[in-house]
């Protein structure tokens, strides 16, 4: 079988993959729990959530930036695969910045300060407060954030396929080690 991982992903490419990915597996949790963290710990739960959150806004535009102007390796496989891959991909550029902008106003519609990590205020889209949009950002999220929850073990799954089962290099092509390669 041919080798796939002789063709990879570039080093800026792969290193804003992975904090990407850290960063949504550790906010998905802190978002979903947020309400069943004890009272005293909620507050400060949400401050990590949405300062990780937009972490992942800034990064995920300089990852797209990234992608529309540095041409990947060539697709994996061809038919109905292939183009599955490529589509939960670019589901994935529209979420990656989709989920956290709705995020940031939903937060602009609540009374609570918006701060990044205590370092400095961030403004807020102008929302009122119990409006039809405060509700439309609400729901929004929270899909938004659930699609991309199963995109993500669908991906996760099929990466694991790779490794495991099929064995043919498509999981080094995103492996810093194969940057030296
Ligand atoms: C990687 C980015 C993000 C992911 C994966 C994510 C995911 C989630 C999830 C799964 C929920 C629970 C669903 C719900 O109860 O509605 C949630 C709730 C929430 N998120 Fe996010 N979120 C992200 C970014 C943000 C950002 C940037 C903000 C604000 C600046 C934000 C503010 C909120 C708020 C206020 C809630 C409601 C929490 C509660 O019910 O008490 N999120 N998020
Ligand atoms: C959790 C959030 C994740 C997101 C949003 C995400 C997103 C993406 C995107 C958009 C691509 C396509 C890159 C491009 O062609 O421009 C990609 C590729 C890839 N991802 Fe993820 N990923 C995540 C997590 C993971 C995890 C946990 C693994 C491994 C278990 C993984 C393994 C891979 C591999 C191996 C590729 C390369 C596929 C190929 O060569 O065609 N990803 N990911």
């Amino acid at each position: 079988m041919k080798d796939l991982s002789r063709d990879h992903y570039d080093s800026v490419a792969m290193l804003l993959h992975w904090a990407i990915a850290a960063l949504i597996l550790a906010n998905i949790p802190l978002g979903a729990f947020s309400e069943q963290i004890e009272a005293g710990l909620e507050a400060s739960a949400m401050w990590l959530h949405k300062s990780i959150g937009l972490t992942v806004l800034l990064l995920s535009l300089a990852r797209l930036a990234w992608r529309l102007t540095h041409r990947p390796p060539p697709p994996v496989m061809e038919g109905w695969r292939g183009r599955l891959a490529g589509a939960v991909h670019w589901a994935f550029y529209a979420l990656i910045i989709l989920v956290p902008l709705t995020g940031w106003m939903r937060s602009s519609s609540s009374g609570y300060p918006l701060r990044w990590f205590e370092l400095f205020d961030v403004p807020k889209f102008a929302i009122a407060p119990k409006s039809a949009e405060a509700a439309a950002v609400v729901t929004a999220h929270e899909w938004l954030a659930w699609t991309m929850a199963a995109l993500i073990a669908l991906h996760v799954s099929a990466a694991l396929h790779h490794g495991w089962v099929r064995r043919d290099g498509v999981v080094r092509r995103m492996w810093p080690q194969a940057a030296s390669g």
